[in-house]
């Protein structure tokens, strides 16, 4: 057993020696990262891609790495949003390889004989390179009141509001949300017609509102939504849950607003009542 377990030890430290020797010769792992890059307020500067090589021997294996790292060691003139580093604050949402996503989240395409294509998310104004202008987005989720909201309140609250585990449920797939707008961007109809249609990530937080069994504000709500654009530029494309990285669905939320404003369907009555605890 004893002779077993020195031989095991030699062959891993055997292992490890040749690792090591092995990662201190490597060679350069060169992968490209081309990168749109335009400073709107630089005069005469129209958009292009620049490349980026970057040695993955040296680099962490999200997207958002490699980016840190061309900014750090390349060109700190490279302008992109991050925070969290863990899909977290939505901040770092770019287009990746032709998708929608978050750059903390995507790991690094290995193969060195491909390109990685970085684009900003897609129609939306541009402040610098990667840095989308999202005023009209928070706007629109402004427009929306995305607050708990009751008749019997003078908008401060002064009670615990209640709620059954039941109708708590009804929320998840929901509140996950981040905002990262991938999902409207990646939406044709809100290309085209954003300035008057929400948009899925608008809507879906809008939905999040409608359907909580504590807010009582929800024809109004469903009201302010009533018209041929808010809502009904939703042609059902689906882009937007194919590329929401957070998983969540919000096609299907605009679906469940459009059953409720056709009246196929009714907001169900609360399952405890908010002020039982008081009674
Ligand atoms: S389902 Fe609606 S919101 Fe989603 S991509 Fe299609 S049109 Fe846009
Ligand atoms: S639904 Fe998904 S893609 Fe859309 S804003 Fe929320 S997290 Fe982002
Ligand atoms: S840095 Fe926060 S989601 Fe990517």
């Amino acid at each position: 057993m004893a002779t077993t377990f020195t031989r095991t030890c030699k062959r891993v430290i055997g292992v490890r020696a040749f690792h090591a020797s092995a990662v201190s010769n490597a060679e350069t792992k060169l992968k490209t990262f081309s990168i749109y890059r335009w400073n709107p307020a630089a005069s005469n500067e129209k958009p292009y891609m620049k490349d980026y090589n970057v040695d993955l021997n040296s680099c962490g294996p999200m997207v958002l790495d490699a980016l840190i790292k061309i900014k750090n060691e390349m060109d700190p003139t490279l302008t992109f949003r991050r925070s969290c580093r863990e899909g977290i604050c939505g901040s770092c949402a770019m287009n990746i390889g032709g998708v929608n996503t978050l750059a903390c989240t995507s790991k690094i395409d290995k193969d060195v004989n491909k390109q990685t294509k970085i684009y900003p998310l897609p129609h939306m104004y541009i402040i610098k390179d990667l840095v989308p202008d999202m005023n009209h987005f928070y706007a629109q989720y402004r427009s929306i009141q995305p607050w708990l909201q009751r008749e019997d309140s003078d908008g401060h609250g002064s009670q615990q509001y209640l709620q059954s585990t039941e109708d708590r449920k009804k929320l998840d797939g929901l509140y996950e949300c981040i905002l990262c707008a991938c999902c409207s961007t990646s939406c044709p109809s809100y290309w085209w017609n954003g300035d008057k249609y929400l948009g899925p990530a608008v809507l879906m937080q809008a939905y999040r509102w409608i359907i909580d069994s504590r807010d009582s504000q929800t024809k109004v709500r469903l009201e302010k939504l009533r018209d041929p654009y808010s809502v009904f530029r939703c042609h059902t494309i689906m882009n937007c849950t194919r590329t929401c990285p957070k998983g969540l669905n919000p096609g299907k939320a605009i679906a469940e607003i459009k059953k409720l404003l056709g009246n196929v369907i009714q907001k169900d009555k609360p399952g405890l009542e908010t002020t039982a605890l008081y009674k």
